[in-house]
């Protein structure tokens, strides 16, 4: 892969005027500044919950929760089903071989496009990239133009809709990024080493057009996917430039939501965006998930402090080399371990997921969770069960007492949850445990993670946290 030279022209702190959330009314008012600001710490960015109104490209307010839970659900199944493909005891059938293009309303172009398709991804058009995915701004191009981008740890291709969004674009906040407006803009041949990475990237087999150019093909579970072109340009944050960044320039966009313009990849692969800035800002990112409530939180690229955090390995799995795995060790509830076998809690391969909302555990410690934090909420009404939340009370989050509950992993790390990271507001009169019994997949969700500092240290092999990143 070529090396990023980083163009250090100045590390002055850009801002772009972005409103504060009014939580009583739901709408942003109060002004702060979004940053993206390098100095000898890294690359640092200012991060957005999907659902807060101060975040440049809000998911619709009206969003019922369930909305949120079938996402959460079907992203699960993808991260399931990305192990169980390399998993050669359950090998899943192929994928079926209709196209991918068949259906959709084609502009000039994507029958050229759809023809050039070697092969389809099984997926049909409609939900959501981005439900539960926190977003930032990328800048583009020659000049360089500002999109929303949705953050994922969970895959690795960056890409965004592109002009002429020959098959399908979406709604998006700001225009739609035309490569034709740049001056560095390139596409990749399909004989360059990253079309052969794709496969890999992905898990989708790459596709070659009649004059080239490789083609990715990015989906992410039920029904979303992005398709077009593999494409080379200068990626910015502020005045901070990286030249010949590997990109998706997409023509067919299905089930983006919150008017983003793609998505940032940060797991483990050389076309992720991580990776590819790796050589100038090194090998670990670090973030905080504010709150639906706050206004934002912040992802940092390269050094960061190391101090403050206590660690755990990063546990790796045979079944996916790209995706961040940690080794959970413990649970308590008011300081007493569950009544679990320390066994339980290592029984399924353990994913730490910005995008996941719901922590899902191993059945038997999400059932011995469920008990303990039901028996120490003891004088607190119940309320019926909330689509796979099956712990659920009358209330807020905010006013409810909830124990304290303490994930332990491996090496020590532990995430002392507070009451917001325990519960979560289903409506505005219940709310429930936001965990989930699962029997394949277990994952650490972003609900655990909200307001802690949480650092993914891949040159060291560790993931860190510490309390009290954000609000
Ligand atoms: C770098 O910038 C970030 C964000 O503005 C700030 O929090 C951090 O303290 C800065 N680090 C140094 C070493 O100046």
């Amino acid at each position: 892969m070529e090396l990023l030279p980083l163009v250090l022209a100045c590390s002055l702190l850009f801002t772009i005027a972005t409103p504060v959330r009014d939580i009583t009314n739901d709408v942003c008012i109060s002004q702060i500044s979004d940053f993206q600001h390098l100095n000898s710490s890294g690359l640092h960015l200012t991060l957005h919950h999907p659902q807060s109104p101060c975040s440049p490209a809000p998911l619709p307010s009206d969003l019922p929760f369930s909305a949120v839970v079938t996402h959460d659900e079907a992203r699960i199944a993808h991260l399931a089903s990305r192990l169980a493909k390399n998993d050669p005891s359950s090998r899943p059938p192929p994928p079926t071989t209709a196209s991918l293009l068949h259906g959709h309303r084609k502009k000039d172009g994507g029958g050229q496009l759809a023809a050039s398709l070697a092969s389809s991804v099984p997926l049909t058009p409609g939900t959501s990239v981005g439900v539960g995915n926190y977003v930032t701004r990328l800048g583009l191009g020659t000049p360089a133009t500002s999109y929303v981008m949705v953050v994922d740890t969970g895959s690795s291709l960056t890409w965004l809709q592109c002009s002429p969004c020959s098959v399908l674009c979406h709604r998006q906040a700001g225009p739609i990024f035309d490569p034709r407006a740049s001056g560095t803009y390139a596409t990749v041949p399909c004989s360059a080493s990253q079309c052969g990475e794709l496969q890999t990237t992905t898990l989708n087999p790459s596709a070659c057009s009649r004059s080239n150019v490789c083609i990715y093909q990015a989906s992410y579970g039920d029904s979303s996917y992005s398709v077009g072109y593999l494409s080379k340009d200068t990626v910015s944050f502020g005045s901070d430039s990286f030249p010949g960044f590997y990109y998706g320039c997409g023509q067919d966009n299905e089930g983006l939501f919150g008017r983003s313009a793609g998505l940032i990849g940060l797991a483990k692969n050389k076309l992720s965006l991580l990776y590819q800035l790796a050589p100038s800002l090194g090998y670990s990112f670090s973030y905080c998930l504010p709150t639906s409530s706050s206004s934002a939180g912040y992802l940092s690229i390269g050094s960061y402090n190391p101090g403050q955090y206590s660690y755990t390995p990063m546990a790796s799995s045979e079944l996916d080399a790209s995706l961040y795995f940690v080794s959970l060790s413990g649970l308590s509830v008011s300081g007493s371990p569950l009544a679990v076998s320390p066994s339980e809690y290592g029984s399924l391969p353990t994913i730490i997921d910005s995008g996941t909302v719901i922590t899902r555990l191993p059945t038997s410690v999400y059932t011995a969770l469920s008990k303990a934090v039901a028996a120490a909420m003891g004088g607190t009404a119940r309320a019926p069960a909330y689509s796979i939340l099956d712990t659920c009370f009358q209330g807020s989050a905010s006013q409810l007492r909830v124990p304290a509950v303490d994930m332990a992993f491996a090496g020590g790390a532990t995430l002392k949850l507070a009451a917001r990271n325990v519960l979560i507001d289903v409506d505005d009169s219940t709310a429930c445990l936001a965990f989930a019994p699962t029997g394949n997949t277990a994952i650490i969700g972003n609900t655990q993670q909200q307001t802690f500092s949480v650092v993914y240290d891949v040159a060291q092999s560790k993931i860190g946290f510490a309390a009290g990143g954000c609000s």
